[in-house]
């Protein structure tokens, strides 16, 4: 049952960026897609400004695709996401709704894309990042707990599971891969919402790591004790950026070290008995985001441009 996933790319900045989209135009991404991945994340297609970009209109094309890719090909899918503060349509962020209308609108939102793809998706990203790094709720950038107040985070949950009951659903954030303020957030609003009987099913860490910052050699300790409340846990957008030398050209030094960190990350994963799921952020540096947001840093991914494999392809290949 374990799963080895990537992010699909298509859409999202590529479009700014004006790649063509590799889902559709990039033969080679979509073989190696299928042969090496047992999991699949849309990158972006089913984040709100994609997915619902007019408030009475919704955008099913390209996720239809990416799900019955999936299937075509045994893959499962983790759907991605529903309650966050970051990529909403301008209609929503500056329009003008009533609280009552806003939860409405959530209700729709989660009824009519977990509804359309119910029973065919394994994990959903419920609520991700709504913690800040103090382990405080955003209360000032995400539009839901801001105006409806956090009791909306278990709403969503029930809606999700009300539309897709087979679903697991999962807190999904970075800078939570070790035990600290944020992880800790995490930790007692989960026992908070089980005890409520709400159906949160699992804590997912993104770990888009850095050879900047180390690797969060308490990975495995954070990660066992959300499976110890009885959660699944997963690893859900994993990169490894580093600073690229001038020439463009990482040293072996420096992609022995990223090697070591996929290899780690997965093996924490692996010495979990939930942690059932594992999700690198894209396969191919060719179309990650890291280099478009992190000034400086890029080589996240675990192959070239070219397709041609790191030594961290390999390092998941032999765990610890
Ligand atoms: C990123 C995508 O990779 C980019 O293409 C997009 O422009 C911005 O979002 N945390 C998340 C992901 O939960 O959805 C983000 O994905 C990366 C950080």
């Amino acid at each position: 049952g374990f799963v080895i996933g990537t992010a699909v790319a298509g859409g999202g900045h590529h479009v700014d960026q004006d790649y063509p989209d590799p889902f559709t135009s990039d033969r080679r991404y979509r073989k190696i897609l299928a042969r090496q991945f047992s999991s699949v994340s849309p990158e972006n297609q089913m984040k709100w400004e994609y997915i619902h970009p007019e408030r009475d209109r919704y955008d099913f094309e390209t996720a239809d695709a990416i799900v019955d890719f999936a299937e075509r090909n045994d893959q499962v899918v983790r759907g991605h996401t529903l309650l966050w503060h970051s990529q909403n349509p301008a209609w929503l962020e500056e329009g003008d709704f009533s609280d009552e209308e806003l939860r409405a609108i959530l209700h729709d939102h989660i009824t009519t894309v977990v509804g359309r793809y119910s029973g065919r998706i394994q994990q959903w990203d419920v609520a991700n990042e709504i913690f800040d790094e103090q382990g405080d709720l955003r209360t000032e950038d995400n539009i839901w707990i801001r105006e409806l107040g956090p009791g909306i985070i278990a709403d969503a949950f029930r809606w999700t599971h009300e539309a897709d009951p087979q679903a697991e659903l999962f807190f999904n954030d970075y800078g939570v891969e070790g035990v600290n303020a944020k992880s800790d957030a995490y930790y007692a609003l989960a026992q908070d919402l089980l005890a409520q009987d709400v159906p949160v099913h699992g804590f997912s860490t993104q770990a888009h790591l850095s050879l900047r910052y180390g690797f969060p050699s308490d990975l495995e300790e954070n990660l066992r004790r959300f499976d110890e409340l009885g959660l699944a846990t997963a690893v859900t957008e994993l990169d490894v950026r580093m600073d690229v030398p001038e020439s463009g050209q990482p040293t072996d030094a420096q992609m022995d070290r990223q090697a070591d960190y996929y290899r780690r990350a997965l093996s924490a994963c692996l010495e979990v008995e939930g942690c059932d799921s594992f999700t690198i952020w894209g396969f191919t540096d060719k179309y990650s985001w890291v280099p478009v947001f992190f000034e400086g840093e890029g080589s996240a991914t675990v192959m070239t441009d070219d397709y041609t494999r790191k030594p961290s392809f390999f390092a998941l290949q032999s765990p610890l």
